[in-house]
């Protein structure tokens, strides 16, 4: 078969990328090595920056957010004694949504299925062939049939376990690996507090997120290798509420069932260039963040939007001015958006070593008690433009 994109991944970036590309009168087939209900119910990210959104109602996917979402203007940051409501809003004019990968993957689905977009669920032995001329992609259908695609272009948006990232020859590779890990788990309770808590602990990190009224999403930082299974239910409500101050000034964690456990480990990578030839990477393919600061699918939406214009103009107007500045363009904000998940991740995570912990703390009172220091971490998190 012949098509303009072939799209190897439909994640949130290969189901946006097809999506972006139709609108702009490009059209697109989309490979997917697993079901669309696994893609569906794989719980990741859930919150989404001011520009992810205003992205997103732009692409007419926002009525779910606007109605089903929550607006936080802000998050509050913590160590044991105090607590600091920093107001994104107030500092910055953005805001930041709660609403859950699964959510967003759901609204894709539905719109690409609503448009008639082929997505091919349930192949395997994908391969990138021929990437500086003709290109093409050979896969197995779900039926076990050899197929082929032809193509103008390959998007890699098959994340990092993907062969896109593979397929580029000489790719500089940056990575960096942290020496621990988050244990999340989602919880059939409503959420304790109104917006999120970042939590500083000498035991180590504690999150408090949700998902819902009804929902709440917690993380507490544990080691490498920590087993989900061996702590029991107990256990993780006990360490949360240690770590997240149940009962200073009056505050209560309110326990619940737990429905889902599971271990993160955390690390930085960068690929670049994030173009080779004909294929092109975007979202997780190209790079990882740490989680603190629930950057990575924000990421894998700003590279989504610069790829569909880069595309649109080479592909309709035969312009390729963005298509060649595609890779530089999208590492700026990948790097800063590789920095501020560092920074928050080293600036919340425990050693073990009093040096370092008096060091966080410092930075911590800065950032909560300087306008500057809040700002700075509000223009991040809330997120800079897109095309930044
Ligand atoms: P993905 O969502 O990984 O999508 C890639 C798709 O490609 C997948 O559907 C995969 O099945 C498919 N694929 C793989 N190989 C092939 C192949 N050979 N052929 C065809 N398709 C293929 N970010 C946050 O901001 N906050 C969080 O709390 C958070 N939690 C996370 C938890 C986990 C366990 C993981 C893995 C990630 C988490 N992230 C989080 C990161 C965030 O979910 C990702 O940045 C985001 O999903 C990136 O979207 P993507 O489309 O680039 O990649
Ligand atoms: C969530 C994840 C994050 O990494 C983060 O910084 C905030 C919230 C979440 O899963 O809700």
């Amino acid at each position: 078969m012949r098509t303009q994109v072939a799209i190897i991944g439909a994640g949130p970036a290969g189901l946006l990328l097809s999506h972006l590309l139709a609108q702009g009168g490009v059209e697109s087939v989309v490979l997917e090595t697993r079901s669309e209900e696994y893609v569906a119910a794989r719980i990741r990210a859930g919150i989404l920056e001011h520009s992810s959104v205003e992205l997103l109602e732009a692409a007419g996917l926002g009525a779910r957010i606007r109605a089903e979402g929550d607006e936080h203007r802000g998050i509050y940051l913590q160590w044991p004694g105090e607590r600091h409501h920093l107001d994104f809003v107030d500092l910055t004019g953005r805001s930041v949504w709660v609403y859950g990968q699964t959510e967003v993957q759901k609204d894709l689905i539905a719109a690409r299925r609503a448009a008639g977009q082929e997505i091919h669920y349930e192949v395997s032995d994908v391969a990138l062939h021929s990437l500086d001329d003709r290109p093409y992609v050979t896969f197995t259908d779900a039926s076990g049939a050899a197929r082929r695609i032809d193509a103008a272009v390959i998007a890699g948006c098959d994340g990092s376990f993907g062969p896109s990232r593979a397929a580029v020859p000489a790719a500089t590779v940056h990575e960096k690996v942290y020496p621990y890990s988050w244990f999340g788990i989602l919880a059939d309770v409503a959420p304790s507090t109104d917006e999120l808590i970042y939590a500083w602990h000498p035991d180590g990190f504690a999150l408090h997120s949700m998902r819902s009224e009804s929902v709440s999403r917690l993380y507490l930082q544990v080691p490498n290798g920590t087993d989900p299974q061996s702590w029991s239910d107990d256990r993780i409500w006990d360490e949360l509420a240690k770590r997240l101050g149940h009962g200073q000034d009056g505050w209560k964690l309110t326990p619940g069932p737990i429905t889902d456990k599971s271990v993160l480990p955390m690390r930085s990578y960068v690929q670049t260039p994030m173009r080779h030839g004909h294929l092109y990477l975007a979202g997780d393919a190209a790079h990882i963040v740490p989680p603190t600061g629930a950057k990575g699918l924000n990421l894998a939406i700003a590279d989504v939007a610069l790829l569909s214009r880069a595309l649109i103009a080479k592909i309709k107007d035969n312009d390729g001015v963005y298509a060649d500045a595609y890779s530089d363009d999208a590492q700026r904000r990948v790097w800063r958006c590789t920095h501020f998940s560092w920074w928050m991740t080293t600036m919340l995570h425990t050693s073990g070593d009093p040096f370092d912990a008096e060091l966080q703390l410092s930075q911590l009172r800065w950032v909560a008690g300087s306008r500057a220091g809040a700002t700075g971490l509000a223009e991040n998190y809330a997120g800079l433009p897109i095309g930044y």
